[in-house]
Protein backbone atom coordinates (compact mmCIF):
# COMPACT_ATOMS: atom_id res chain seq x y z
CA UNK A 1 0.00 0.00 0.00
CA UNK A 2 1.29 3.73 -0.69
CA UNK A 3 1.21 6.59 1.97
CA UNK A 4 0.05 9.28 -0.32
CA UNK A 5 -3.46 11.36 -0.84
CA UNK A 6 -4.85 12.35 -4.10
CA UNK A 7 -6.66 15.28 -3.92
CA UNK A 8 -9.55 15.77 -6.51
CA UNK A 9 -9.44 19.96 -7.22
CA UNK A 10 -13.35 21.16 -7.74
CA UNK A 11 -11.75 24.76 -7.64
CA UNK A 12 -11.89 25.95 -3.86
CA UNK A 13 -10.06 28.85 -2.59
CA UNK A 14 -8.80 26.10 -0.27
CA UNK A 15 -7.86 23.13 -2.16
CA UNK A 16 -3.81 24.05 -1.94
CA UNK A 17 -4.57 25.13 2.18
CA UNK A 18 -5.75 20.79 2.34
CA UNK A 19 -2.45 19.75 0.27
CA UNK A 20 -0.78 21.86 2.86
CA UNK A 21 -2.27 20.25 6.02
CA UNK A 22 -1.87 16.97 4.88
CA UNK A 23 1.64 17.28 4.08
CA UNK A 24 2.31 18.89 7.18
CA UNK A 25 1.07 15.60 8.58
CA UNK A 26 4.15 14.18 6.84
CA UNK A 27 2.22 12.52 4.40
CA UNK A 28 2.89 12.86 0.78
CA UNK A 29 -0.14 14.10 -1.50
CA UNK A 30 -0.78 15.64 -4.81
CA UNK A 31 -3.89 17.98 -6.40
CA UNK A 32 -4.97 17.16 -10.07
CA UNK A 33 -7.67 18.43 -11.24
CA UNK A 34 -11.52 16.58 -10.90
CA UNK A 35 -11.61 15.88 -14.58
CA UNK A 36 -8.86 12.90 -14.17
CA UNK A 37 -10.11 9.32 -15.16
CA UNK A 38 -10.30 5.91 -12.61
CA UNK A 39 -7.54 5.02 -15.25
CA UNK A 40 -5.43 7.78 -13.96
CA UNK A 41 -6.54 7.19 -10.24
CA UNK A 42 -5.58 3.81 -10.21
CA UNK A 43 -2.55 3.70 -11.95
CA UNK A 44 -1.53 6.74 -8.68
CA UNK A 45 -2.61 4.36 -6.80
CA UNK A 46 -3.67 6.61 -3.41
CA UNK A 47 -3.60 5.52 0.12
CA UNK A 48 -7.19 8.03 0.23
CA UNK A 49 -8.98 10.61 -2.05
CA UNK A 50 -9.91 13.89 -0.91
CA UNK A 51 -12.62 15.59 -2.91
CA UNK A 52 -11.93 19.63 -2.73
CA UNK A 53 -14.80 21.91 -2.66
CA UNK A 54 -15.30 24.08 -5.00
CA UNK A 55 -17.89 27.07 -6.29
CA UNK A 56 -20.45 25.07 -8.54
CA UNK A 57 -23.81 23.40 -7.97
CA UNK A 58 -23.62 19.58 -8.21
CA UNK A 59 -27.16 20.44 -10.45
CA UNK A 60 -24.97 22.79 -12.79
CA UNK A 61 -23.35 22.17 -16.03
CA UNK A 62 -20.38 23.01 -15.09
CA UNK A 63 -20.65 21.15 -11.42
CA UNK A 64 -17.99 18.76 -12.28
CA UNK A 65 -19.25 15.30 -10.67
CA UNK A 66 -16.81 12.31 -10.01
CA UNK A 67 -16.96 8.64 -11.55
CA UNK A 68 -19.62 6.48 -9.02
CA UNK A 69 -16.63 4.15 -9.74
CA UNK A 70 -14.93 5.59 -7.30
CA UNK A 71 -16.69 5.72 -4.02
CA UNK A 72 -16.48 1.57 -4.70
CA UNK A 73 -13.03 0.85 -5.81
CA UNK A 74 -11.99 0.05 -1.57
CA UNK A 75 -10.05 3.33 -1.49
CA UNK A 76 -11.31 5.59 1.44
CA UNK A 77 -12.84 8.93 0.50
CA UNK A 78 -13.08 11.93 2.38
CA UNK A 79 -15.80 14.93 0.59
CA UNK A 80 -15.10 18.37 1.68
CA UNK A 81 -17.93 20.69 1.11
CA UNK A 82 -18.75 20.39 -2.62
CA UNK A 83 -16.61 17.24 -2.12
CA UNK A 84 -19.50 15.83 0.22
CA UNK A 85 -22.14 17.37 -2.05
CA UNK A 86 -20.43 15.18 -5.21
CA UNK A 87 -20.73 11.99 -2.66
CA UNK A 88 -23.81 12.75 -1.69
CA UNK A 89 -25.74 13.27 -5.44
CA UNK A 90 -23.91 10.00 -6.80
CA UNK A 91 -25.23 8.16 -3.69
CA UNK A 92 -28.69 9.32 -4.48
CA UNK A 93 -29.30 11.85 -1.97
CA UNK A 94 -31.16 15.53 -2.59
CA UNK A 95 -28.81 18.27 -2.53
CA UNK A 96 -30.20 21.33 -1.72
CA UNK A 97 -29.68 25.57 -2.64
CA UNK A 98 -30.76 28.18 -1.63
CA UNK A 99 -29.61 28.58 1.92
CA UNK A 100 -25.98 29.74 1.91
CA UNK A 101 -23.85 29.56 4.94
CA UNK A 102 -20.44 31.46 5.36
CA UNK A 103 -18.88 31.93 8.58
CA UNK A 104 -18.04 29.82 11.94
CA UNK A 105 -20.42 27.46 13.43
CA UNK A 106 -21.25 24.84 16.35
CA UNK A 107 -21.15 21.66 15.27
CA UNK A 108 -22.53 18.67 17.51
CA UNK A 109 -20.45 15.67 17.58
CA UNK A 110 -22.79 12.14 17.20
CA UNK A 111 -20.38 9.94 16.62
CA UNK A 112 -16.65 10.06 17.88
CA UNK A 113 -14.64 7.34 16.15
CA UNK A 114 -13.10 7.66 12.78
CA UNK A 115 -13.12 11.05 11.24
CA UNK A 116 -13.93 12.36 15.00
CA UNK A 117 -11.66 9.97 16.50
CA UNK A 118 -10.91 12.11 19.91
CA UNK A 119 -13.79 14.10 20.10
CA UNK A 120 -16.25 13.17 22.63
CA UNK A 121 -20.13 12.06 21.65
CA UNK A 122 -22.68 15.01 22.55
CA UNK A 123 -19.80 18.03 22.40
CA UNK A 124 -19.53 20.67 20.20
CA UNK A 125 -16.73 22.07 17.82
CA UNK A 126 -16.36 25.25 15.93
CA UNK A 127 -15.93 24.88 12.42
CA UNK A 128 -15.76 27.06 9.29
CA UNK A 129 -18.73 26.66 7.08
CA UNK A 130 -18.65 28.53 3.21
CA UNK A 131 -21.44 26.44 1.12
CA UNK A 132 -24.78 27.59 -1.05
CA UNK A 133 -25.75 23.77 -1.00
CA UNK A 134 -26.27 21.16 1.88
CA UNK A 135 -27.46 17.99 2.23
CA UNK A 136 -30.86 17.73 4.64
CA UNK A 137 -30.63 14.26 4.67
CA UNK A 138 -28.05 11.23 4.12
CA UNK A 139 -27.69 8.99 1.14
CA UNK A 140 -29.34 5.60 1.67
CA UNK A 141 -26.65 3.57 3.56
CA UNK A 142 -24.85 7.10 5.36
CA UNK A 143 -24.92 7.96 8.66
CA UNK A 144 -25.04 11.10 10.26
CA UNK A 145 -21.64 11.95 11.94
CA UNK A 146 -22.53 15.76 13.09
CA UNK A 147 -24.57 18.25 12.37
CA UNK A 148 -25.42 22.48 14.08
CA UNK A 149 -28.49 23.77 14.61
CA UNK A 150 -29.81 24.80 11.54
CA UNK A 151 -27.73 22.33 9.40
CA UNK A 152 -28.65 18.39 9.55
CA UNK A 153 -26.01 17.13 8.13
CA UNK A 154 -22.76 17.89 9.01
CA UNK A 155 -20.85 15.26 8.47
CA UNK A 156 -22.29 11.77 7.31
CA UNK A 157 -20.02 8.22 6.37
CA UNK A 158 -21.03 5.33 4.33
CA UNK A 159 -22.07 2.40 6.67
CA UNK A 160 -20.15 -0.22 5.05
CA UNK A 161 -17.56 1.67 3.12
CA UNK A 162 -14.36 4.11 4.13
CA UNK A 163 -16.61 6.74 2.53
CA UNK A 164 -16.83 10.51 4.70
CA UNK A 165 -18.20 13.31 3.85
CA UNK A 166 -18.13 17.37 5.65
CA UNK A 167 -19.87 20.02 4.93
CA UNK A 168 -17.36 22.46 6.56
CA UNK A 169 -13.29 23.28 6.10
CA UNK A 170 -11.33 21.07 8.13
CA UNK A 171 -7.74 22.43 6.47
CA UNK A 172 -8.91 26.43 7.17
CA UNK A 173 -7.69 27.66 10.70
CA UNK A 174 -10.99 28.88 11.54
CA UNK A 175 -12.04 25.43 12.38
CA UNK A 176 -9.42 25.05 15.13
CA UNK A 177 -9.49 21.21 15.99
CA UNK A 178 -9.86 20.70 11.47
CA UNK A 179 -5.89 19.29 12.04
CA UNK A 180 -7.45 16.20 14.23
CA UNK A 181 -9.84 15.63 11.50
CA UNK A 182 -7.39 15.90 8.46
CA UNK A 183 -4.97 13.44 11.08
CA UNK A 184 -8.08 10.59 11.40
CA UNK A 185 -8.27 10.63 8.03
CA UNK A 186 -5.13 10.16 6.75
CA UNK A 187 -3.60 8.07 9.59
CA UNK A 188 -6.51 6.47 10.90
CA UNK A 189 -8.77 5.78 8.02
CA UNK A 190 -6.26 5.79 5.53
CA UNK A 191 -3.55 4.14 7.56
CA UNK A 192 -0.71 6.16 6.05
CA UNK A 193 2.47 6.26 7.97
CA UNK A 194 4.21 10.04 8.63
CA UNK A 195 6.94 9.18 6.20
CA UNK A 196 7.34 12.33 3.91
CA UNK A 197 9.70 14.94 5.51
CA UNK A 198 12.57 17.04 4.16
CA UNK A 199 15.03 14.19 4.76
CA UNK A 200 13.09 11.68 2.46
CA UNK A 201 12.45 14.38 0.05
CA UNK A 202 16.20 15.22 -0.28
CA UNK A 203 16.94 11.42 -0.22
CA UNK A 204 14.18 10.93 -3.25
CA UNK A 205 15.16 13.92 -5.21
CA UNK A 206 18.62 12.99 -5.27
CA UNK A 207 17.74 10.10 -6.65
CA UNK A 208 15.55 11.05 -9.47
CA UNK A 209 17.99 14.09 -10.04
CA UNK A 210 20.98 11.62 -10.87
CA UNK A 211 18.37 8.89 -12.74
CA UNK A 212 17.41 12.43 -14.45
CA UNK A 213 20.63 13.68 -15.75
CA UNK A 214 23.07 10.52 -15.99
CA UNK A 215 26.92 12.06 -16.10
CA UNK A 216 25.71 14.91 -18.21
CA UNK A 217 26.84 18.38 -17.31
CA UNK A 218 24.28 21.00 -15.34
CA UNK A 219 23.83 24.48 -14.87
CA UNK A 220 21.57 26.70 -12.74
CA UNK A 221 21.11 30.08 -12.18
CA UNK A 222 21.41 31.88 -8.78
CA UNK A 223 18.92 34.80 -8.15
CA UNK A 224 19.85 35.03 -4.30
CA UNK A 225 16.46 34.27 -3.69
CA UNK A 226 15.29 30.82 -1.70
CA UNK A 227 13.80 28.84 -4.41
CA UNK A 228 17.31 28.66 -6.73
CA UNK A 229 19.35 28.70 -4.04
CA UNK A 230 17.57 25.22 -2.59
CA UNK A 231 17.45 24.14 -6.12
CA UNK A 232 21.42 24.50 -6.53
CA UNK A 233 22.12 22.75 -3.31
CA UNK A 234 20.19 19.57 -3.79
CA UNK A 235 21.21 19.20 -7.66
CA UNK A 236 24.71 19.72 -5.93
CA UNK A 237 24.08 16.95 -3.34
CA UNK A 238 22.78 15.09 -6.30
CA UNK A 239 25.82 15.62 -8.97
CA UNK A 240 28.35 17.42 -7.31
CA UNK A 241 31.16 19.39 -9.52
CA UNK A 242 29.09 18.49 -12.73
CA UNK A 243 26.75 21.56 -11.04
CA UNK A 244 27.89 24.87 -12.48
CA UNK A 245 25.92 27.88 -11.17
CA UNK A 246 26.05 31.25 -12.80
CA UNK A 247 25.38 34.45 -11.08
CA UNK A 248 24.42 37.57 -13.03
CA UNK A 249 24.95 40.37 -11.10
CA UNK A 250 22.79 42.80 -12.39
CA UNK A 251 23.46 45.67 -10.52
CA UNK A 252 19.88 45.78 -9.60
CA UNK A 253 20.56 43.49 -5.97
CA UNK A 254 20.12 45.21 -2.45
CA UNK A 255 24.02 46.53 -0.42
CA UNK A 256 25.64 42.83 -0.17
CA UNK A 257 23.56 40.56 -1.81
CA UNK A 258 26.42 39.64 -4.56
CA UNK A 259 28.98 38.86 -1.74
CA UNK A 260 26.41 36.45 -0.12
CA UNK A 261 25.73 35.30 -3.15
CA UNK A 262 29.93 34.37 -3.50
CA UNK A 263 30.53 33.57 0.21
CA UNK A 264 27.58 31.10 0.87
CA UNK A 265 27.91 29.24 -2.71
CA UNK A 266 31.74 28.89 -3.10
CA UNK A 267 33.04 29.07 0.21
CA UNK A 268 30.24 27.88 2.29
CA UNK A 269 28.63 25.48 0.21
CA UNK A 270 32.01 24.71 -1.89
CA UNK A 271 29.82 25.06 -5.52
CA UNK A 272 31.43 25.72 -8.57
CA UNK A 273 30.13 29.89 -9.39
CA UNK A 274 30.52 31.71 -12.00
CA UNK A 275 29.52 35.18 -11.12
CA UNK A 276 28.97 37.87 -13.92
CA UNK A 277 29.47 41.83 -13.29
CA UNK A 278 27.22 42.65 -15.51
CA UNK A 279 25.83 45.96 -13.66
CA UNK A 280 27.13 48.07 -16.49
CA UNK A 281 25.11 46.45 -19.49
CA UNK A 282 21.89 46.38 -17.10
CA UNK A 283 22.37 50.11 -16.79
CA UNK A 284 22.44 50.71 -20.36
CA UNK A 285 19.61 49.09 -21.29
CA UNK A 286 17.69 51.13 -18.78
CA UNK A 287 18.67 54.20 -19.55
CA UNK A 288 16.02 56.90 -19.64
CA UNK A 289 13.45 54.24 -19.24
CA UNK A 290 10.22 55.06 -17.13
CA UNK A 291 7.84 52.76 -18.12
CA UNK A 292 7.49 49.77 -15.65
CA UNK A 293 6.59 47.41 -18.01
CA UNK A 294 9.05 48.73 -20.62
CA UNK A 295 11.60 48.68 -17.87
CA UNK A 296 10.88 44.89 -16.98
CA UNK A 297 10.96 43.75 -20.28
CA UNK A 298 14.91 45.57 -20.67
CA UNK A 299 16.14 43.43 -17.53
CA UNK A 300 14.55 40.29 -18.63
CA UNK A 301 16.17 40.00 -22.41
CA UNK A 302 19.38 42.07 -20.75
CA UNK A 303 19.15 38.84 -18.10
CA UNK A 304 18.60 36.55 -20.94
CA UNK A 305 21.65 37.76 -23.16
CA UNK A 306 24.02 37.76 -20.44
CA UNK A 307 22.85 34.36 -19.05
CA UNK A 308 23.29 32.62 -22.40
CA UNK A 309 26.73 34.01 -22.78
CA UNK A 310 28.26 32.58 -18.91
CA UNK A 311 26.33 29.70 -20.27
CA UNK A 312 28.15 28.78 -23.01
CA UNK A 313 31.75 29.87 -21.99
CA UNK A 314 30.77 27.49 -18.74
CA UNK A 315 30.58 24.44 -21.36
CA UNK A 316 28.09 22.73 -22.98
CA UNK A 317 25.95 21.62 -20.20
CA UNK A 318 22.56 19.57 -21.18
CA UNK A 319 20.38 20.50 -17.76
CA UNK A 320 18.86 23.56 -16.69
CA UNK A 321 17.86 23.60 -12.88
CA UNK A 322 14.98 25.82 -12.61
CA UNK A 323 12.87 26.47 -9.39
CA UNK A 324 9.66 26.05 -10.13
CA UNK A 325 7.50 25.08 -7.68
CA UNK A 326 4.20 23.21 -6.50
CA UNK A 327 1.71 26.11 -6.61
CA UNK A 328 2.75 27.41 -10.31
CA UNK A 329 2.35 23.55 -11.75
CA UNK A 330 -1.18 23.50 -9.73
CA UNK A 331 -1.91 26.44 -10.98
CA UNK A 332 -0.95 24.97 -15.12
CA UNK A 333 -3.57 22.10 -14.43
CA UNK A 334 -6.42 24.07 -12.60
CA UNK A 335 -9.79 23.07 -13.37
CA UNK A 336 -10.44 26.66 -13.51
CA UNK A 337 -7.49 27.68 -16.17
CA UNK A 338 -4.94 30.10 -14.82
CA UNK A 339 -5.86 31.77 -12.20
CA UNK A 340 -6.44 35.69 -13.52
CA UNK A 341 -4.42 37.11 -10.21
CA UNK A 342 -1.16 35.67 -11.96
CA UNK A 343 0.20 38.38 -13.37
CA UNK A 344 2.23 38.04 -16.84
CA UNK A 345 4.80 40.12 -15.35
CA UNK A 346 6.27 37.67 -12.96
CA UNK A 347 7.05 35.48 -15.76
CA UNK A 348 9.08 38.42 -17.12
CA UNK A 349 12.54 38.08 -16.07
CA UNK A 350 13.17 34.14 -16.30
CA UNK A 351 14.55 32.65 -19.29
CA UNK A 352 12.43 31.76 -22.54
CA UNK A 353 11.11 27.84 -23.24
CA UNK A 354 12.89 27.67 -26.65
CA UNK A 355 16.44 27.60 -24.82
CA UNK A 356 18.50 24.32 -26.20
CA UNK A 357 18.27 23.15 -22.19
CA UNK A 358 16.42 19.91 -20.92
CA UNK A 359 15.03 21.49 -17.50
CA UNK A 360 15.74 19.73 -13.94
CA UNK A 361 13.09 20.80 -11.61
CA UNK A 362 13.76 19.63 -8.29
CA UNK A 363 11.15 21.48 -6.53
CA UNK A 364 8.10 21.23 -8.60
CA UNK A 365 6.13 18.73 -5.63
CA UNK A 366 6.92 21.78 -2.86
CA UNK A 367 5.30 24.29 -1.04
CA UNK A 368 7.37 27.28 -0.14
CA UNK A 369 7.18 26.21 3.06
CA UNK A 370 8.90 22.81 2.01
CA UNK A 371 11.61 24.35 0.35
CA UNK A 372 12.36 26.32 3.33
CA UNK A 373 12.54 23.37 5.56
CA UNK A 374 14.35 21.08 2.76
CA UNK A 375 17.28 24.23 2.36
CA UNK A 376 17.81 24.06 6.30
CA UNK A 377 18.07 20.73 6.53
CA UNK A 378 20.64 21.02 3.35
CA UNK A 379 22.91 23.19 5.13
CA UNK A 380 21.55 26.45 3.81
CA UNK A 381 21.93 29.57 6.18
CA UNK A 382 19.33 30.75 8.46
CA UNK A 383 18.91 34.40 6.95
CA UNK A 384 19.36 32.97 3.53
CA UNK A 385 16.11 30.34 3.68
CA UNK A 386 14.09 32.47 5.63
CA UNK A 387 14.30 35.41 3.21
CA UNK A 388 11.31 37.71 2.17
CA UNK A 389 10.86 37.61 -2.03
CA UNK A 390 12.38 39.97 -4.07
CA UNK A 391 11.48 40.77 -7.81
CA UNK A 392 13.22 39.67 -10.78
CA UNK A 393 13.57 43.35 -11.99
CA UNK A 394 15.11 44.40 -8.50
CA UNK A 395 15.90 47.72 -7.55
CA UNK A 396 15.07 48.81 -11.06
CA UNK A 397 11.37 48.65 -10.02
CA UNK A 398 11.90 50.20 -6.61
CA UNK A 399 13.92 53.63 -8.16
CA UNK A 400 10.79 54.60 -9.69
CA UNK A 401 11.02 56.62 -12.85
CA UNK A 402 14.60 56.58 -14.59
CA UNK A 403 17.17 54.33 -13.14
CA UNK A 404 20.49 55.89 -12.71
CA UNK A 405 23.58 54.85 -10.60
CA UNK A 406 23.26 57.56 -8.37
CA UNK A 407 20.04 57.17 -7.65
CA UNK A 408 20.63 53.34 -6.90
CA UNK A 409 23.16 53.98 -4.24
CA UNK A 410 21.02 56.50 -2.68
CA UNK A 411 17.83 53.60 -2.00
CA UNK A 412 20.57 50.84 -1.44
CA UNK A 413 21.65 52.56 1.38
CA UNK A 414 18.04 53.70 2.67
CA UNK A 415 17.26 50.18 2.21
CA UNK A 416 19.68 48.42 4.31
CA UNK A 417 19.48 50.93 7.16
CA UNK A 418 15.49 50.11 6.87
CA UNK A 419 16.41 46.06 7.23
CA UNK A 420 18.76 46.45 9.86
CA UNK A 421 16.65 48.31 12.10
CA UNK A 422 13.66 45.78 10.99
CA UNK A 423 15.55 42.91 12.16
CA UNK A 424 16.68 44.72 14.95
CA UNK A 425 13.56 44.94 15.83
CA UNK A 426 13.14 41.39 15.61
CA UNK A 427 10.21 41.56 13.07
CA UNK A 428 11.70 40.36 9.99
CA UNK A 429 10.23 37.15 10.36
CA UNK A 430 6.76 38.83 10.93
CA UNK A 431 6.87 40.59 7.63
CA UNK A 432 6.37 38.98 4.29
CA UNK A 433 8.31 41.41 2.39
CA UNK A 434 9.75 45.22 3.33
CA UNK A 435 11.44 47.45 1.08
CA UNK A 436 12.63 51.21 0.59
CA UNK A 437 11.26 52.63 -2.76
CA UNK A 438 13.07 56.11 -4.16
CA UNK A 439 10.23 58.69 -5.34
CA UNK A 440 10.57 60.52 -8.35
CA UNK A 441 9.85 63.78 -5.93
CA UNK A 442 12.24 66.24 -4.69
CA UNK A 443 10.68 68.25 -1.39
CA UNK A 444 11.89 71.25 0.47
CA UNK A 445 13.82 70.41 3.62
CA UNK A 446 16.22 72.32 6.33
CA UNK A 447 19.07 71.13 7.90
CA UNK A 448 21.18 73.12 10.16
CA UNK A 449 21.14 76.85 8.82
CA UNK A 450 21.00 75.60 5.17
CA UNK A 451 17.18 74.87 3.08
CA UNK A 452 17.64 71.68 1.30
CA UNK A 453 15.86 70.15 -2.03
CA UNK A 454 15.86 66.09 -2.08
CA UNK A 455 14.17 62.91 -2.41
CA UNK A 456 11.49 61.59 -0.79
CA UNK A 457 11.57 58.02 0.10
CA UNK A 458 8.95 55.71 0.95
CA UNK A 459 9.38 52.56 3.27
CA UNK A 460 6.39 49.80 2.65
CA UNK A 461 5.90 46.54 5.00
CA UNK A 462 3.44 44.29 4.35
CA UNK A 463 2.57 41.23 5.49
CA UNK A 464 1.10 38.16 3.67
CA UNK A 465 0.02 34.55 1.99
CA UNK A 466 1.03 34.21 -1.13
CA UNK A 467 1.71 37.78 -2.27
CA UNK A 468 -2.11 37.61 -3.75
CA UNK A 469 -3.29 39.91 -0.85
CA UNK A 470 -0.98 41.98 1.80
CA UNK A 471 -1.66 43.98 4.55
CA UNK A 472 0.66 46.76 5.49
CA UNK A 473 2.22 45.76 9.13
CA UNK A 474 1.49 47.97 12.02
CA UNK A 475 5.17 49.13 12.71
CA UNK A 476 5.57 50.11 16.57
CA UNK A 477 6.21 54.08 16.39
CA UNK A 478 9.45 54.17 17.84
CA UNK A 479 10.32 51.57 15.43
CA UNK A 480 9.72 53.62 12.88
CA UNK A 481 10.83 57.18 14.38
CA UNK A 482 14.10 55.22 14.16
CA UNK A 483 14.03 54.10 11.12
CA UNK A 484 12.98 57.26 9.26
CA UNK A 485 15.49 59.57 11.89
CA UNK A 486 18.53 57.34 10.44
CA UNK A 487 17.82 57.42 6.79
CA UNK A 488 17.37 60.90 6.98
CA UNK A 489 20.48 61.67 9.09
CA UNK A 490 22.55 59.04 7.57
CA UNK A 491 21.35 58.97 3.28
CA UNK A 492 22.67 61.82 1.65
CA UNK A 493 19.59 63.02 -0.27
CA UNK A 494 16.86 62.27 1.50
CA UNK A 495 14.98 64.76 3.63
CA UNK A 496 12.18 62.94 3.63
CA UNK A 497 10.31 59.66 4.61
CA UNK A 498 7.37 58.60 4.28
CA UNK A 499 5.65 55.50 5.42
CA UNK A 500 3.19 53.32 2.69
CA UNK A 501 -0.41 52.39 4.61
CA UNK A 502 -2.01 50.78 1.07
CA UNK A 503 -3.35 47.26 1.22
CA UNK A 504 -3.16 45.07 -1.82
CA UNK A 505 -5.85 45.09 -3.40
CA UNK A 506 -6.57 48.05 -4.29
CA UNK A 507 -2.60 49.00 -4.13
CA UNK A 508 -0.08 46.46 -5.22
CA UNK A 509 3.00 45.38 -3.19
CA UNK A 510 5.50 46.87 -5.31
CA UNK A 511 5.05 50.53 -6.52
CA UNK A 512 6.00 49.69 -10.14
P1 LIG B 1 2.74 43.01 -6.70
O1 LIG B 1 3.55 44.27 -6.79
O2 LIG B 1 2.18 42.57 -8.02
O3 LIG B 1 3.77 41.88 -6.26
O4 LIG B 1 1.69 43.08 -5.62
C1 LIG B 1 3.42 40.59 -5.83
C2 LIG B 1 4.72 39.84 -5.59
O5 LIG B 1 5.41 39.67 -6.82
C3 LIG B 1 6.68 40.29 -6.77
N1 LIG B 1 6.92 40.91 -8.08
C4 LIG B 1 7.73 40.40 -9.02
N2 LIG B 1 8.52 39.30 -9.01
N3 LIG B 1 9.26 39.84 -11.20
C5 LIG B 1 9.30 39.05 -10.10
O6 LIG B 1 10.06 38.06 -10.10
C6 LIG B 1 8.50 40.95 -11.28
O7 LIG B 1 8.50 41.65 -12.29
C7 LIG B 1 7.69 41.25 -10.13
N4 LIG B 1 6.82 42.24 -9.83
C8 LIG B 1 6.36 42.01 -8.58
C9 LIG B 1 6.58 41.29 -5.64
O8 LIG B 1 7.86 41.59 -5.09
C10 LIG B 1 5.68 40.57 -4.67
O9 LIG B 1 6.38 39.59 -3.94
Amino acid sequence: MTDRILILDYGSQFTQLIARRIRELSVYCEIHPATVSMEEIRAWDPAGVVLSGGPASVYEAEGLLADAELLRMGVPVLGICYGMQVIAHLEGAAVRGGRREYGRAEVEIREADALFRGFEVGSETTVWMSHGDHVDRPPAGYRVLAATESLPVAAFRAEDRDIFGVQFHPEVAHTPRGGEILANFVYGVCGCEASWTAGSFIDDAVGRIRGQVGSEAVICGLSGGVDSAVAAALVHRAVGDRLTCIFVDNGLLRRGEAEGVERTFRRHMGMKLVAVDAADRFLAALEGVEDPEEKRRRVGETFIRVFEEAAREAGDARFLVQGTLYPDVIESVSVRGPSATIKTHHNVGGLPEDLSFELVEPLRELFKDEVRLVGRELGLPADLVGRHPFPGPGLAIRVLGAVDRGRLDILRHADAIYLEEIRAAGLYDDIWQAFAVLLPVRAVGVMGDFRTYEYVLSLRAVTSRDGMTADWFPFPHDVLGRMANRIINEVGGVNRVCYDVSSKPPATIEWE
